[in-house]
């Protein structure tokens, strides 16, 4: 791409938002030149803030005229790098676009622009009755246009499905500069090629997100949280496999005693006093009387197998809140530690021989370094944290990390698993893309890329 100057980008781009739209002052560029990941320098050239989808398409016309790379950004809540602007681009921020639109209580579906807040449309499903039952700890500040083009996951999976199960209708602006109304809410549409889910966990690369027609659904009964302490993950996967068996789950999470002790050393307390390796975070609705009873049942007869040697059981919502904060606490409480993310997924038949091989090589190629596990076990995903040691430098840990790495990527090839289960490809987890995709599937990728976005403005250098 041709490199403008400042003052050049500022007169091509300025007067296609509202005035104050327009930012280019040093807090901001760093502020919104990158998400939550820390390996890259943040270095925009621009921020835009634009306020309605034709303010969008005028942007994308000026950036193709000019060959100006610009970088969509959401809540900048993502792990992959999918939002850093490293390299002089332009952001398009999405935040002045955050009104709800039209609700059709018989469809249960709201329009909802891009900036809309994940929390700001929980809120208003509950408001009308309803849920919006996608959910993740960053569910405050994450906006719904990233929640898409990442087709964000969360806590509730294995029960709802993901970001993309609940996107009735999907309002884009191509890299071509051509508005797309994509579905229009329709629950049956079988007129060829959807191109709506190609939208969905494209990470801007095709275009942007404007807006969103969501589906919303009924409140789920009342439910009970249950932490339980596990000796070990073929215990954790037999515990899962026993109370699938017996519910329809709406939440089965794990994570280890290491992470527990980063989230207590914040605040909070103990689920109980018998410390264990393992901890599984069960979600289970009420769904008849006798639900209590029947998973009083479960517990004592996976209790007499050794796969439990202790839990607990929410008798409250405060309760509940405490014990999941125990799980949706760990991502924050070592993002100082500047850990290596893993989001590795297997298919949930293959856990207990994946985890297995995997929990070797972990061992093996990480001696000194501190691991920290925890995930959404029930749909099959895994979070692997390796933590950097103080003493090593953050450039030398990253390289490190990504060539031991390699075993653990091999591992996941040979199991059919994905490197990036949830928190998408971005710059982070682009190298190692092959281990789930096969060349063949990356060159349809990347011609598809070349038909939405012919002069590759769009969010370049990400995912393809
Ligand atoms: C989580 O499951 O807590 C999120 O995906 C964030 C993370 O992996 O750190
Ligand atoms: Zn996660």
């Amino acid at each position: 791409m041709p490199s403008l100057s400042q003052q050049q980008m500022l007169e091509i781009f300025s007067g296609l938002v509202a005035v104050g739209s327009c930012l280019d002052d040093s807090e901001s560029l760093k502020t919104y030149g990158k998400d939550w990941t820390t390996a890259w320098e943040p270095c925009p050239a621009l921020i835009l803030l634009p306020a309605s989808t034709e303010e969008v398409q005028a942007i994308v016309g000026a950036a193709n005229e000019h060959g100006v790379a610009l970088v969509p950004s959401g809540g900048r809540t993502g792990l992959s790098g999918g939002a850093v602007a490293a390299k002089s681009e332009v952001i398009v921020a999405l935040d002045r676009m955050n009104q709800l639109g039209e609700f059709d209580p018989v469809d249960r579906t709201v329009v909802c622009q891009a900036g809309v807040i994940t929390g700001q449309l929980q809120a208003f499903a509950q408001d009308q009755g309803l849920v919006y039952p996608v959910d993740f700890a960053s569910a405050d500040s994450s906006q719904l246009g990233g929640n898409i083009s990442t087709n964000a996951g969360g806590v509730k999976v294995i029960r709802y499905g993901t970001t993309r199960q609940w996107v009735a209708g999907l309002k884009v602006v191509t890299g071509k500069g051509d508005i797309l109304d994509l579905n229009k809410g329709l629950v049956k549409n079988a007129t060829g090629y959807d191109l709506r889910h190609l939208f969905i966990g494209a990470e801007g690369t095709l275009g942007f997100v404007v807006e969103a027609t969501m589906q919303l659904t009924s409140t789920p009964k009342a439910s009970s949280v249950l932490v339980l302490g596990v000796p070990d993950f073929l215990a954790m996967t037999n515990l899962l496999d026993a109370f699938r068996k017996a519910f329809d789950l709406m939440a089965f999470e794990f994570f280890s005693d290491r992470a527990l002790n980063y989230v207590l050393a914040r605040g909070g307390t103990r689920p109980f006093e018998t410390v264990t390796p393992l901890y599984a975070l069960l979600e289970i609705e009420h769904v008849s009387e006798k639900t209590l009873e029947e998973i009083l049942e479960v517990f004592e007869r996976v209790k007499l197998q050794g796969w439990v040697e202790e839990g607990v059981m929410s008798q409250s919502q405060e309760q509940a809140h405490a014990l999941w904060q125990l799980r949706e606490g760990i991502s924050e409480s070592i993002a100082s530690k500047m850990p290596y993310k893993n989001d590795l997924s297997v298919r949930v038949s293959k856990l207990p021989a994946f985890i297995e091989e995997l929990d070797e090589v972990v061992r093996r190629s990480y001696p000194d370094m501190e691991t920290i596990w925890y995930g959404h076990l029930g749909d099959g995903n895994l979070h692997l944290n390796i933590l950097k040691p103080e003493d090593q430098s953050q450039e030398h840990f990253f390289q490190t990390c990504n060539e031991v790495n390699r075993h653990v990527f091999e591992i996941v090839e040979k199991y059919g698993g994905s490197v990036s289960a949830e928190h998408g490809v971005g710059l982070l987890k682009k190298p190692h893309l092959n281990y789930t995709r096969s060349a063949t599937e990356i060159e349809y990728m990347k011609s598809l890329k070349a038909v939405f976005d012919p002069n590759g403005i769009m969010n370049p250098g990400k995912l393809v």
